[in-house]
């Protein structure tokens, strides 16, 4: 009886004295390793238990902490905590291969940024240009089988008139005979004309923009009722407000087809 009196008392003592050394181990190691501070308690019934870790467990529920570490599952103060390995994470291929990539990821970006702003520089560039009915009116043709010697007809192009007069020889005479220091514009007639028998030019008065009429005047060329300018029969300003001769358009003769523009 006393001795088992004994035996009691002193597993009392002793679990006591464990608990408090335990409970301080305890609140030391949780903060590092709470499930993993202290395994062993006595019970009263002097039974062995790991009340620590159940304490820790339970206060903590299943929050696991980890200490990161370059060496894979390496031991931490007493040895207990595990590290995970985070080997399947880490860049295996070198140094010289990731930069290659890099460079190639950069380098077709740029390509393809290059060509998204080429395609849209293309389309705005073909959406400001002539359309096609525009570029047809660009450009007139013109038969001159069908003007008699002697004879004007009007043209339209581009929106403005433009005179064709088939001279007569006696005309083409006429317009080489004028000095050209009787000329308000000097101009040769010979710079005017591609062939003497035909004459082109713009139908409008160098003035203010009217249009002249044909045959008429004192210099029998075109005359502008406007403010009454005349012009001769190679279409140079002779008499009246305009400044200039008529201009003479960009034209080219291939046999019998007049092409202005
Ligand atoms: S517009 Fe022709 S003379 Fe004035």
């Amino acid at each position: 009886m006393a001795t088992t009196m004994f035996n009691r008392t002193a597993v009392n003592s002793m679990a006591v004295a464990v608990g408090s050394t335990l409970r301080n181990a305890t609140r030391a190691t949780t903060k590092a390793a709470p499930a993993q501070a202290c395994r062993t308690v006595i019970t009263r019934d002097g039974v062995l238990q790991n009340r620590t870790a159940l304490m820790a467990a339970s206060r903590f529920g299943a929050q696991q902490r980890f200490i990161s570490s370059s060496s894979s599952s390496a031991p931490v103060g007493d040895g207990t905590t595990q590290i995970p390995n985070f080997g399947d994470y880490m860049k295996t291929s070198s140094d010289d291969t990731s930069r290659a990539f890099a460079y190639m990821m950069v380098g077709t970006t740029g390509v393809l940024t290059m060509a998204a702003a080429k395609a849209t520089v293309h389309d705005f560039l073909s959406n400001m240009s002539a359309s096609a009915d525009v570029l047809a009116l660009a450009k007139v043709e013109v038969d001159l089988a069908a003007i008699p010697e002697g004879k004007n007809i009007v043209v339209k192009w581009r929106g403005k008139p433009v005179f064709i007069r088939h001279r007569t020889v006696g005309e083409i005479d006429e317009a080489n005979a004028v000095s050209l220091t009787d000329l308000r514009d000097p101009q040769p007639d010979s710079a005017r004309v591609q062939q003497p028998e035909w004459l082109v030019m713009l139908g409008i008065c160098t003035h203010l923009g009217c249009v002249p009429i044909g045959e008429a005047g004192d210099y029998g060329g075109w005359f502008c009722p406007c403010h009454g300018s005349h012009y001769d029969i190679s279409g140079r300003i002779r008499k009246g407000p305009a400044p200039l001769n008529l201009e003479v358009p960009q034209y080219a003769i291939d046999g019998d087809k007049l092409t202005i523009g």
